[in-house]
């Protein structure tokens, strides 16, 4: 198969990409728009495999996406403004890119007949007090980032229903494992602990989400884009979930520091207390998660501990002034 995958250069995109490549002996075809979190170095270990090629666009640029998608068979769109507290900050970005980026995939997919592959979140549904969610559970996003990535999924669906799109939407949890961008909490707490810097629990600490280790939710996007029936919905949720506070415990642990590091901070404005997802659908078309979060927390800390050179530029740059207007104090 020859895929376009936008948003390839991210955290979950590049995963994806080395999957298709290296196991399954894909061509892809990556667009990104290299924001901050977007980094050619993600494809350090596939940038000379045969059948990888890059173009650097955004998706919201017609011409930029005419020019990529030839030959192609299929759409998988990882691009995305994905960082909730940035959305507070600043959700310009979220409405171009997860609006009228998903917009003008779809319109590019749709002139030439392709399956299209929308990557999109449990934080679609809002949050959970007991059970998980299906994919029947009312649409109830709560930030900036998940309203403009409910958006999107309505538009795919809409797509699907009006002109027939071979669209299907593939919605994970938190996913958590090499090359995440450190201001997400596992990295970041990852990150902060090996530096001795504090780490900033928002709130009581006590909200809880469904970690996924990136593989598995990247196999099971291609499960979905190969298997999946179009129009439908597929959750995957990860094998297990975790209080916040738990999971900087263990991170704690795993790089030998104390608690005396931890420091609980201003919650998150309309933070969600839990997400939770079924995955049974996709379970029934043959995927399961492989990894438990404490073998992949563990193996998490291990890459970041052997892996300076790739983040070590990242928390020397503009990172250092993102941190300071998100946590009001400077890094070490
Ligand atoms: P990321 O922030 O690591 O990467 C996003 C990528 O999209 C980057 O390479 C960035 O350069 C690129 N991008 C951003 N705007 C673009 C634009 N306008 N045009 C082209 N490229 C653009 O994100 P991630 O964590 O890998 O998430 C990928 C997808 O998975 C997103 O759609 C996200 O909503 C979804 N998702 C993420 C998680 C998670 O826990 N990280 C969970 C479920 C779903
Ligand atoms: O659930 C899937 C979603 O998971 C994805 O769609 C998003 O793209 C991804 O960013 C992630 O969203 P969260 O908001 O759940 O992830 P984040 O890593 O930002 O936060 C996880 C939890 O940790 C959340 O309860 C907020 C808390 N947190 C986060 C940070 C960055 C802290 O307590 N301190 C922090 O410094």
């Amino acid at each position: 198969m020859k895929l376009l995958v936008c948003g390839g250069a991210g955290f979950i995109g590049s995963t994806f990409t080395r999957q298709r490549l290296l196991e399954h002996g894909d061509e892809v075809v990556v667009l990104d728009k290299l924001t901050y979190a977007g980094r050619e170095d993600n494809f350090h270990e596939i940038r000379d495999t045969p059948g990888f090629s890059f173009i650097h666009g955004a998706i919201e640029d017609s011409a930029a996406v005419a020019g990529a998608i030839t030959g192609c068979e299929a759409i998988v769109n990882f691009a995305a403004e994905t960082h909730v507290d940035r959305s507070i900050a600043e959700p310009d970005a979220f409405v171009t890119t997860n609006g009228k980026g998903t917009y003008t995939l779809l319109e590019a997919a749709r002139k030439h007949g392709l399956r299209y592959l929308q990557v999109s979140t449990d934080e679609v549904y809002g949050s959970i007090e007991k059970g998980s969610f299906t994919e029947l559970s009312p649409l109830a996003p709560s930030s900036p980032y998940s309203a403009t990535k409910t958006g999107a999924d309505l538009l795919v669906q809409s797509y699907f229903h009006t002109f027939g799109l071979e669209a299907v939407i593939c919605r994970g949890s938190n996913n958590y494992g090499p090359y995440q961008y450190p201001e997400k909490l596992i990295p970041l707490m990852i990150l902060n602990a090996l530096a001795g810097d504090s780490l900033p629990i928002y709130g009581d600490g006590q909200q809880v989400r469904n970690w996924i280790f990136v593989e598995d939710f990247s196999r099971a996007i291609g499960h979905v884009l190969e298997h999946g029936t179009p129009g439908e919905v597929y959750n995957a949720g990860g094998p297990d979930e975790c209080p916040n506070l738990e999971v900087v415990e263990r991170i704690i642990e795993l790089t030998g520091r104390d608690s005396s590091l931890m420091e609980y901070v201003t919650d998150r404005p309309g933070h969600d207390r839990r997400y939770s997802l079924s995955s049974d659908k996709v379970r029934a078309l043959g995927w399961e998660p492989s990894v438990r979060f404490a073998q992949g927390l563990e193996q998490t800390v291990t890459w970041y501990r052997e892996n300076g050179w790739w983040w070590e530029p990242v928390r020397s740059g503009d990172y250092r002034e993102y941190y300071e207007r998100q946590y009001g104090k400077s890094l070490r």
